[in-house]
């Protein structure tokens, strides 16, 4: 695995670049934008940061497709973020075309890349971007589940006063306020959260984590971009090092939880091969109720995309 492809050098796309530079990993990062000097400058910019950081890998910004030719893996964060008052699903009328065209574009030089799509609505520009790549369900999926996972850890951390390091936790579903934090899966250095903070701040932490991208729309005017990017290059990490790290990811249901052909946050092993397992959680009835109203959520913005015939 040598060549990542960022397309959008926007906040998060230009994060991914940089912090995937940053972990010297691979050989060459492509940043891709419609507009082709901000991206060579976010990449020259990038490259000037090595020096000082210490890593080899090179940068290259452009609007050129042909310039992606051979890419390993590809991210997608082109599109619009979302501004105070809209929700991640009333940007699909643009990005709905955005993701397909970029996709489509994306396969004309790239055989078999791994595809990692960012941009919004999650869910369904995953099933886009699936649909406009011919590629099989293992090799695109998409970044959410780490993100929100990290919110919620990082609420808890700063509740019981610990380090994020020492929280685990397992959050799936669609990335919208209908996902599902897992308090049962979720530990602090192995300890059963439950028996380190009470119900009511437990449930203000879940609460709060549904909302989390939107409190942070609501204080800087547009999305966020450093977690997201920083999660988006743990993937690109876990798949060029074939680790088989286990992460939330939005992937294609094959009747697993007793859903099929949808896209939705679930935990899966990441390795070279993209998706190498969904795995299979026993949730309970409440947490599966839970799950049912997230998905039919995604469904229902998965028909207006089909609506659009993109
Ligand atoms: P941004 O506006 O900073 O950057 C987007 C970039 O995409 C711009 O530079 C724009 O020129 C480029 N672009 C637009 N159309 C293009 C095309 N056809 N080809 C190539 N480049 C194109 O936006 P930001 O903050 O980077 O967000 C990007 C997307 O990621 C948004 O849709 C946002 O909602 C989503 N997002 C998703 C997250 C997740 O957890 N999945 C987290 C954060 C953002
Ligand atoms: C986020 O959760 C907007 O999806 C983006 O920050």
């Amino acid at each position: 695995m040598s060549k990542v492809t960022v397309v959008g050098a926007g906040n998060v796309g230009a994060t991914v670049a940089n912090v995937l530079a940053h972990k010297d990993i691979v050989k060459e990062v492509v940043l891709l934008d419609l507009k082709g000097d901000f991206a060579r400058g976010k990449a020259l910019d990038s490259f000037q940061q090595a020096a000082i950081d210490y890593y080899s890998t090179r940068l290259k910004g452009t609007e050129d497709y042909a310039d992606t030719a051979g890419s390993d893996i590809v991210v997608i964060t082109a599109g619009v973020p979302r501004k105070p008052g809209m929700s991640r699903d009333d940007l699909i009328s643009t990005n709905a075309k955005i993701v397909s065209m970029v996709t489509k574009s994306i396969m004309q030089h790239s055989e078999n890349p791994i595809i990692i799509v960012v941009s919004n609505p999650l869910d369904v520009m995953t099933y886009a971007a699936h649909k406009a790549s011919g590629l099989p369900s293992s090799r695109v999926f998409g970044m959410a589940g780490i993100l929100d996972t990290a919110r919620y850890r990082a609420f808890l951390a700063m509740a019981l006063d610990v380090s994020p390091k020492d929280i685990q936790a397992v959050l799936m579903g669609g990335h919208g306020d209908t996902m599902v934090p897992l308090p049962r899966y979720t530990t602090i250095a192995g300890i059963p959260v439950t028996e380190m903070i009470d119900e009511d701040a437990l449930n203000a932490i879940v609460n709060r984590t549904k909302k989390g991208g939107g409190e942070l729309v609501k204080l800087m005017g547009t999305s966020a971009w450093y977690a997201p990017g920083a999660a988006a290059a743990q993937m690109v990490e876990a798949i060029v090092k074939d680790e088989n790290r286990i992460f939330p990811c939005c992937v294609r249901l094959e009747g697993q939880y007793g859903i099929d052909d949808l896209f939705l946050g679930v935990p899966v092993k990441l390795n070279k091969d993209g998706i190498g397992e969904v795995i299979e959680l026993k949730l309970d009835k409440d947490e599966m109720a839970l799950l049912n109203t997230s998905a039919d959520h995604v469904r229902k913005v998965i028909d207006v995309f089909n609506d659009m015939n993109v």
